[in-house]
């Protein structure tokens, strides 16, 4: 009978300390998240050097919590892995840190793992029958890709933002109508109440690349509006361009990705990352792939949003495929998908 692997993932490199446990890459025994959210709304956004204090502050605490509630003790773990890059370089380090001491400790093998072919993987969780080959909408906060996942540690990207990343722009128009950080989730809920046609912004395109995205325009065509109401004193109806704001960026998803996925035959798409929870996206999602023939799939949202259950399902797949990290593994801030 085939053993089961558990895999210890750690994931430290942006706002939430995380580590969770993980059986034979799809069964999530555990899945501790520590989130700094409510220090860093106090700056309107993360702040990097207080984002590594509170790191190393919980990380120890919250892996020995993910060990407990998966009811595992360390000696029972078969692999460590760790999210390396990219990501704020002290924030990686306190992962990777830890990662190293306790894999070195425990004599256990060590897998460092890109955060998004983490987000990724996270698709795995909740889809069993989910298998490369599938085209990936990657949309977080630092990231905005089309991804063809051709095997599970084979990736091509398609299609790739020119400047802002969708979760960026949410985060900046939030932060422009007032709402705070983060500001996703926020214009999510507001635009529920508002006409998305009410404000024609624009869908930008790149010429001659047609899978590639621009999100600057469309944050900025809402920074005009809003100054251009300001100037005339007319009051603005903060749930219509959040609303409207929100459908520009949709359109454009799900444009880019059902044109790609139709290019490249692909039959199924996977969404992935912090604005894979939107739920006018998850909507204009379903309805693009339903009049394509597309399957569509998207995990919960606590495996959208930043967690080291993904971590822990990349790094299953990465150690089954070979991967091994030295002793030497350091914080790689701008690590790009793919490269090993
Ligand atoms: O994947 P993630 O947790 O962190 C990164 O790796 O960047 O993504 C965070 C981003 C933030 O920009 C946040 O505003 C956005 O995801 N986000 C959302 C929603 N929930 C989170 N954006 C739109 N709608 C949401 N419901
Ligand atoms: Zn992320």
């Amino acid at each position: 009978m085939k053993r089961d692997i558990l895999v210890l993932g750690i994931e430290s490199s942006c706002d939430e300390t995380a580590a969770a446990v993980v059986r034979n890459g799809r069964e999530v025994l555990s899945n501790v998240i520590s989130s700094q959210i409510e220090i860093h709304t106090l700056y309107g956004g993360v702040v990097p050097e207080i984002a590594s204090r509170k790191h190393i502050e919980k990380i120890n605490l919250v892996i020995r919590e993910a060990l407990q509630n998966a009811d595992v003790t360390l000696e029972q773990i078969d692999v460590i892995s760790v999210t390396y890059g990219p990501g704020l370089v002290g924030a990686l380090l306190v992962g990777v840190g830890a990662a190293k001491a306790i894999a070195y400790a425990a004599h256990k093998p060590l897998v460092g793992v890109h955060h998004i072919e983490g987000h990724i993987a996270a698709n795995y969780i909740e889809h069993p029958a989910l298998e490369p080959p599938f085209l990936c909408l990657v949309v977080s906060g630092g990231h905005t890709h089309l991804v063809q996942v051709q095997e599970y540690n084979r990736f091509e990207i398609i299609g790739r933002t020119h400047d802002d990343a969708a979760g960026e722009a949410f985060d900046k128009v939030a932060r422009a109508i007032g709402l705070g950080y983060p500001g996703g989730p926020k214009i999510d809920k507001l635009a529920k109440e508002g006409d998305p046609h009410a404000i024609e912004f624009p869908r930008a395109k790149i010429d001659g690349a047609e899978f590639d995205f621009s999100f600057s325009g469309v944050k900025s065509a809402v920074l005009n509006y809003l100054n251009g109401c300001e100037m005339k004193g007319i009051q603005i109806n903060r749930a219509d361009v959040a609303a409207s704001f929100q459908q520009a960026v949709v359109d454009v998803l799900v444009g880019r990705a059902v044109a790609a996925a139709e290019k490249l035959d692909e039959t199924r798409i996977a969404v992935a990352g912090g604005v894979a929870s939107n739920s006018a996206l998850r909507a204009g999602m379903q309805q693009g792939c339903d009049a394509a023939g597309i399957e569509l799939m998207y995990p919960s949202p606590v495996y959208c949003t930043d967690n080291a259950a993904m971590i822990a399902v990349q790094g299953y797949y990465e150690y089954m495929a070979g991967t091994r990290s030295g002793w030497d593994l350091n914080a790689v801030p701008n690590l790009k998908i793919g490269e090993r």
